[in-house]
């Protein structure tokens, strides 16, 4: 029975692959024995097969990581859970030409980009090993003094967590490493099409010196190991990344099943707002990587585009020109800005929207078709002349497609950018600060960037306003989602 597979990539990178589920600290075959197809979105060409889990895999899974927890991770310090942080981005730093090409090959994202995914993850780790050991409770005096009260926050449990496809191993990072530092103990399902990063970071985890079944990775579908995990009776915290729909799944699960903690980070139709004022050479260019970045699979992406009455024109225009210098192709090569789009799904979902964006009068100004006849690419897409009802300004694209709509002043762009379900993030581009911060407090949004786009890092916290989702991800606050208070009180009477 294998459980690996030796992959090669266009530039020279060869890696032992695991398909095995990742389960106390060694990869094994699912116990039903079924296994799936892994693809290339860039050839369209299958990588390898994958073991799938289902409802006992995910058992044992969570066999492995409740012994784990109420075991030897338990007896680890808060030093000690932080040093196994460090010594895994270490580990991963050693192998991120490996990661990022099979991060490249898996998920279709250019190999620029797969690197600052890598070294993202590398960051996340570092930063929340810090935290570790500075996570404590506090003492709260009552009035009359006659009793000693204190605080302790207490790791969660075995925590679930599912992660999507368009940053595997970033995603990946996200989740393990705050609830890993908070002294808990993990389950986490990677999407069905891209489980080889995650997979090939799991050899390094034994090495960095995790107990077995501290951190258990496993892949398959999300009907079958998705749902076992969101209504699993011993798993007590659920961290899920996605589609909005699968995130009203998991909330039901979870309430039907254990009531266990929830946090979801999912989609978003933001919009990214230029004024008169702005500097419009930088703000295009913040617009264009705020839609294009990772091929408009971000679920922050800048998708609604707002340009005040004044410049719109010369936007159109700079923005136009600037789209079709991205560099859209191999992801293999280095100075590829836009790879494939993670499947034929995806890009069946994508041109779709683009359709509907015709169908519906609006012009497209840039792109709207597909690149080459091998692989999921598609060209840079702007839409103009839209109105706020139509499909492609309402719902999330998830893919390189935008609007771009006029707008007068403050109150209008502010009316235009909350006409959404969504509230994930927002930019806004103007060389005045009373303007830029109005705007920025009056949006109902999670991440607001004044002057730039998708500024990401491992130290903010990250998270979504109405159905974008509930809880923040990254900085400090992610401590919360992964802690629970205890109150001590003693009578000193
Ligand atoms: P999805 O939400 O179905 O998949 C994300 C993860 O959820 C995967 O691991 C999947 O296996 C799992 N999953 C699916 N159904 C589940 C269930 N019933 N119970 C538990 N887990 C389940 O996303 P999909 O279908 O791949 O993409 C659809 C759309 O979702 C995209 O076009 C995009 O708009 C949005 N999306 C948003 C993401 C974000 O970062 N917020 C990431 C991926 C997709
Ligand atoms: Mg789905």
């Amino acid at each position: 029975m294998s459980l690996s597979e030796t992959l090669k990539f266009p530039n020279g990178i060869e890696v032992n692959q695991p398909t095995g589920l990742f389960i106390n600290n060694e990869f094994v075959p699912s116990k039903e024995g079924a296994k799936f197809d892994v693809f290339n979105p860039s050839t369209g060409k299958k990588l390898l097969e994958v073991y799938e889990a289902r409802e006992a895999d995910i058992d044992a899974a969570v066999d492995a990581a409740e012994a784990a927890f109420h075991g030897v991770w338990s007896k680890f310090s808060a030093g000690e859970r932080g040093a196994c942080l460090l010594k895994l981005a270490d580990l991963m730093e050693k192998n991120l030409m490996e990661l990022a090409s099979i991060e490249t090959a898996n998920n279709g994202k250019a190999i620029a980009l797969a690197k600052g995914d890598v070294a993202m993850s590398i960051q996340t780790l570092r930063y929340y090993a810090g935290w570790s050991d500075k996570i404590h409770g506090k003492v709260i005096e009552t009035d009359n003094n006659a009793t000693f009260n204190y605080t302790r926050q207490e790791p969660i449990g075995v925590c679930g967590q599912i992660i999507p496809w368009n940053f595997p191993l970033l995603m990946w990072a996200w989740k393990i490493a705050p609830a890993i530092c908070t002294g808990n103990t993990v389950v986490l399902k990677t999407a069905e099409n891209t489980p080889l990063s995650a997979y090939y970071a799991c050899t390094l985890i034994a090495e960095a010196g995790f107990p077995a079944g501290v951190i258990n990775v496993v892949t398959g579908y999300g009907k079958t190991a998705g749902a076992a995990i969101a209504s699993h009776m011993r798993i007590h915290k659920v961290a899920f990344t996605g589609s909005t729909l699968v995130g009203r799944a998991i909330m039901k699960a979870a309430a039907a099943s254990n009531l266990k903690k929830v946090t979801l980070e999912l989609g978003g139709k933001s919009p990214n707002i230029i004024f008169d004022d702005a500097d419009i050479d930088k703000a295009v260019e913040w617009v264009n990587f705020g839609i294009f970045f990772n091929g408009g699979e971000v679920c922050c992406a800048g998708s609604r585009v707002y340009v005040q009455e004044g410049i719109y024109d010369k936007v159109v225009e700079a923005f136009k020109k600037r789209a079709i210098m991205n560099k859209v192709g191999d992801p293999f090569d280095e100075n590829t800005f836009q790879g494939a789009q993670v499947s034929k799904q995806q890009f069946e979902r994508i041109m779709g929207y683009v359709e509907a964006g015709k169908k519906a009068g609006a012009t497209v100004e840039v792109g709207g078709n597909r690149v080459g006849t091998e692989g999921w690419f598609v060209e840079p897409t702007i839409f103009s002349n839209v109105s706020e009802d139509m499909q492609i300004v309402r719902e999330e694209i998830f893919g390189p497609v935008c609007t771009i709509a006029k707008f007068k002043d403050v109150d209008d762009v502010v009316a235009k950018a909350n006409n959404t379900s969504y509230g994930l993030a927002a930019g806004v581009h103007t060389s005045n600060l009373k303007t830029a911060l109005e705007v920025a407090h009056r949006i109902r949004a999670g991440s607001l960037w004044v002057n730039q786009y998708n500024a990401l890092n491992h130290a903010l916290p990250f998270g979504g306003y109405n159905e974008s989702g509930i809880g923040r991800e990254l900085g400090k606050e992610a401590l919360r989602n992964y802690t629970q208070i205890k109150t001590v009180s003693v009578n000193l009477q």
